[in-house]
């Protein structure tokens, strides 16, 4: 039986999926480990380890890099999550444009005096906001959110401008026409109103938004962030709000900076906290690590390219290994000398990291494998 630790609360819909593994927060040498927001940087990788799946989309918790050199698989859930957001990104474009927060507060302060009618419609003229139709909003990363977060800012009438470095062809296809796709940042900071935010956290993200993007912005932008805090340098964020070059930063990371200022309005991580994506994160990252567990086949892997093939011969032989020259030919020659016909196979390279699934018609004595494993640039071999 092989074992499954879950780092954080994961909806039980992944209980089902895991029926005859140790699914467990205590289970031991895991082969599995399941997790959302949990700090596994300093976590022991233990040898057994064979995936990490993260339910969710931000992998800036997990040790990728030290996984992909041990040939652990990181999985994540792209898309599971993502009308969750979109939905919070369309509250906070109006949140973003009315003062409904700091006028809902002012009201409660009106509790107990006389003539609170009257108090309201004298006090409201504080309050007066915008409305977000007509305004261009600018969308930074076209993957499964910001592509679902475009559409709908159309549908409210707004224009939008989507930038997106890495748009992939299917993210392309899907994407409205109306959306206008342009090819420099600093077109979005020049054009837009509005401005949300859906990019992973990387060394090339971190700090994307500091004092010299701001002062690119338009003034009296709207500045939404639900991706990573890191994304913004706080302490300029808090500098443009306060002199109005931002009139509104609101952001799923609140920090000792942003904090307690006005206009600046911090929400606490609610991005994917509704139930619905929560376990639909749970289950696609379940089914991930299963099939992963089970039949070697990698789907939405952040580390490793996806590889899957259906399981049709008599044993499946899975190698992790660097993208390099004559790596193949190798392997193939060492199977061959066994004279083990090889049925279907399957090699995809992703940067400087590849993984083969070879389909074999008999099985391989340990000591093939053995002498696969020993080849320079094979990071991990595993018979199923
Ligand atoms: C994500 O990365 O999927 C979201 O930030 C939500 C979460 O951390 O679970």
């Amino acid at each position: 039986m092989m074992n499954i630790l879950k780092l954080n609360a994961i909806s039980p819909v992944a209980d089902g999926v895991f029926k005859g593994y140790d699914y467990s927060d205590s289970a031991k040498d895991p082969e599995g480990i399941i997790l959302r927001s949990f700090q596994m940087h300093d976590y022991p990788l233990g040898d057994n380890l064979l995936a990490v799946a993260r339910a969710g989309a931000g992998v800036n918790n997990i040790p990728v890099d030290k996984c992909t050199e041990r040939g652990i698989v990181v999985f994540n859930t792209p898309g599971a999550n993502a009308n969750a957001v979109k939905e919070l990104v369309l509250c906070e474009l109006f949140l973003g444009g009315r003062k409904i927060v700091d006028g809902a507060n002012w009201a409660q302060t009106l509790k107990g005096q006389d003539g609170i009618s009257k108090l309201v419609e004298k006090g409201k003229g504080k309050f007066v906001g915008q409305e977000i139709s007509g305004k261009t909003l600018g969308v930074i990363g076209l993957g499964a959110i910001g592509a679902m977060v475009a559409d709908a800012a159309l549908w409210l009438g707004m224009d939008v401008v989507g930038y997106d470095p890495f748009l992939t062809v299917r993210n392309a296809l899907v994407l409205d026409r109306r959306v206008q796709v342009v090819k420099e940042l600093s077109e979005v900071f020049k054009q837009c109103d509005f401005i949300t935010v859906h990019v992973p956290l990387t060394p090339d993200t971190k700090g994307m938004f500091d004092k010299k993007s701001l002062a690119a912005c338009k003034d009296g932008v709207v500045i939404i962030n639900n991706s990573r805090g890191e994304l913004v340098v706080s302490s300029d964020m808090a500098e443009a709000v306060a002199n109005g070059k931002v009139s509104r930063y609101i952001t799923d990371f609140p920090d000792e900076t942003l904090l307690g200022k006005e206009n600046i309005l911090c929400v606490p991580h609610l991005g994917a906290s509704t139930p619905e994506a929560e376990d639909n994160c749970a289950y696609m990252a379940a089914k991930q690590l299963v099939d992963y567990l089970e039949n070697g086949n990698i789907t939405n892997s952040v580390n490793f390219p996806a590889v899957s093939m259906p399981r049709t011969s008599a044993a499946r032989v899975c190698v992790h290994h660097k993208n390099i020259k004559e790596i193949l030919s190798k392997i193939l020659s060492i199977v061959s000398s066994q004279g083990i016909n090889v049925a279907h196979m399957q090699d995809q390279s992703k940067g400087e990291y590849a993984y083969l699934i070879l389909d074999l018609d008999d099985v391989p004595s340990a000591a093939s494998l053995d002498l696969i494993k020993s080849i320079e640039g094979v990071l991990r071999v595993r018979k199923i």
